[in-house]
């Protein structure tokens, strides 16, 4: 497996305040990854010391074979800011041509690329205005366009999709998917958990500063399992224990989650052998939403 992100305890501390405590993960060439956690838990700390923008106080890592810090591994990356800002006298077009050779692209590949993005954002009729009259929605997707123009192996994104409409997600989630089919690896942040569902391929939950789970979003996450019995005892809820996790049980029903659909027919049969009589045994696939609170715990989730 050829690893473009590897972070082995990094950490960084603003005086007292640990912002990211302890980060470790692998991300795998081509893959889409998200990065979740609630306002502070040190998303964007933690990409900028991937992106060598913010030096860490401890722990190492390497970012497409070279060390975090380090030119070379900067060099194939590209990055959309959490708030992307520019000069707002220049027009799309030379914003972008103006990252485009900061980042060595020859002028004859620049015109051509610059045309390609601007029309993959939606972008090539405001190209020639300046960027004062660009909508947020406008600016976000120059923004990416502006990540991509160096055709970079691997683009951090932070909150890409902040701030767009539905029509402007939407497009922003194609252009992601289209870098899967090239090979190119994304790293990004996200409150907007439909849209980390529809294009990622694993996730990352981080509460504050430190990576708390990790989940392929392909394999489909442990499903739920929903019982209706005719009465629901302390042994049959203690049996059950022994198949996964209750989640919540009232008189009548239990919420459970299972490790994956195959133990459903299991989880049945015991019952059955346990004469419970069942009503209703039924699947559900837990939304990212819900795995999120779940993984958070309450105390997250008043904001
Ligand atoms: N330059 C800084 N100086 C001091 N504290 C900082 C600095 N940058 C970030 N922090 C603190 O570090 C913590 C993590 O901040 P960070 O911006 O990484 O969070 P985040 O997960 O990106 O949040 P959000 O979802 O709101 O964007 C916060 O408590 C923040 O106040
Ligand atoms: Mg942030």
């Amino acid at each position: 497996m050829a690893w473009v992100i590897e972070a082995e305890g990094l950490r960084k501390a603003f005086g007292d305040k640990v912002a990211v405590a302890d980060l470790s993960l692998r991300v795998a060439e081509g893959e889409i990854f998200g990065f979740l956690g609630p306002n502070g838990a040190g998303k964007t700390t933690a990409m900028k010391m991937l992106l060598g923008l913010v030096r860490p106080t401890a722990g190492r890592g390497r970012v497409l074979g070279h060390p975090v810090g380090s030119r070379e591994s900067r060099r194939w990356a590209g990055f959309l800011p959490e708030h992307f800002r520019f000069h707002d006298w220049m027009t799309g077009r030379e914003l972008l041509d103006f990252h485009g050779r900061l980042h060595g692209v020859g002028a004859a590949a620049r015109g051509e690329r610059i045309a390609d993005l601007l029309a993959q954002v939606d972008l090539t009729d405001a190209a020639d205005r300046p960027l004062r009259t660009y909508s947020k929605g406008m600016q976000q997707r120059l923004g990416l366009a502006q990540a991509l123009i160096h055709r970079p192996r691997l683009v951090f994104l932070d909150e890409p999709t902040s701030g767009l409409d539905p029509i402007g997600r939407i497009l922003v989630r194609d252009i992601i998917l289209r870098l899967r089919g090239e090979g190119i690896t994304a790293f990004f942040n996200s409150h907007i958990l439909g849209d980390v569902e529809a294009v990622c391929d694993r996730v990352a939950f981080l509460k504050r500063g430190q990576i708390i789970h990790e989940t392929s979003l392909r394999e489909g996450f442990a499903p739920e399992l929903h019982l209706t019995l005719g009465a629901v005892s302390a042994e049959l809820v203690n049996g059950l224990a022994s198949f996964g996790k209750t989640l919540r049980t009232t008189e009548r029903e239990v919420w459970m989650r299972v490790a994956a659909e195959a133990d459903v027919p299991e989880v049945v049969r015991w019952l059955v052998g346990q004469g419970a009589a069942i009503y209703g045994a039924r699947v559900q696939r837990p939304s990212l939403e819900t795995l999120f609170l779940e993984t958070m715990g309450p105390d997250e989730r008043a904001g």
